[in-house]
């Protein structure tokens, strides 16, 4: 009798140590899925070809309509190496509070700027933000800001807006009715720059689907 029972007792004993075995291989087969994800690519950090377009555009002309909501969104794009919060800690980049206005690579906490943008001089203004971020590159050639910038116009100057409203709160520049010299080559380069979807621009003066470009031909 005694030994029957050892026998059970070791069978179960037995199951169970294979059980607690599978288990941990179970766990480690898993869980060894984490890491991958946590390293998912940087969006819209640059590769070797992508430059962002030469900014054209006054950045006034669209300020004015810019939405710091819609800001807050285009800026996940930076999140993986800004922080925006007062005393956030630096990462791959500086963080950005209260940096509108500010000069340039300057400041927070003893961030290590690359060469290129101390050599800049000046301050971050609505006009440097901008060639900024439509090319970090071509604004401070050896900046160690490996993004390749915001091509669409009206994302940079959501994003700047968004900027402005965290610590910065700076007037923005006047409102495209004001600067009305300037607002003739904005509406122009406008569908150069999305050219893809303006392929058949219809002649001056005729009807046209797109409600900017007929707001444009009213102004004329
Ligand atoms: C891949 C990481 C990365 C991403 C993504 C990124 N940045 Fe940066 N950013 C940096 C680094 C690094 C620097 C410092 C550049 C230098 O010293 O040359 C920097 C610098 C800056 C500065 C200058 C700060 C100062 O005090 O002079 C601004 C402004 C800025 N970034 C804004 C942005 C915005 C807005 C976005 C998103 C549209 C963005 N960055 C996306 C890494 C990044």
């Amino acid at each position: 009798m005694d030994n029957r029972t050892n026998t059970i007792a070791g069978w179960v004993l037995g199951s169970l140590m294979v059980a607690l075995g599978l288990s941990i291989a179970g766990d480690m087969l898993f869980h060894s899925e984490k890491p991958e994800k946590a390293g998912y690519p940087i969006e819209g950090a640059a590769t070797e070809g992508g430059g962002g377009a030469a900014a054209e555009v006054p950045i006034a002309a669209l300020l004015g309509k810019a939405d710091p909501a819609k800001g807050a969104e285009v800026f996940k794009k930076c999140a993986a190496c800004h922080t925006i919060t007062q005393g956030g800690a630096n990462g791959i980049g500086p963080n950005l509070y209260a940096t509108v206005g500010e000069a340039i690579a300057t400041g927070k906490g003893g961030f290590a700027f690359s060469d290129a943008l101390k050599a800049k001089g000046g301050k971050w203004d609505f006009d440097n933000l901008n060639a900024w971020l439509t090319s970090p590159r071509t604004f401070a050639s050896g900046t160690k800001m490996t993004f390749a910038g915001l091509t669409n116009e009206q994302d940079r100057a959501n994003v700047i807006v968004y900027l402005n409203s965290m610590g910065s709160n700076l007037p923005l520049p006047a409102a495209p009715a004001a600067a009305a010299p300037a607002s003739a080559p904005a509406g122009k380069a406008t569908p150069g720059a999305e050219a893809l979807s303006n392929a058949a621009t219809p002649a001056p003066g005729a009807p046209s689907v797109d409600p900017k470009a007929a707001v444009e031909a009213e102004k004329k």
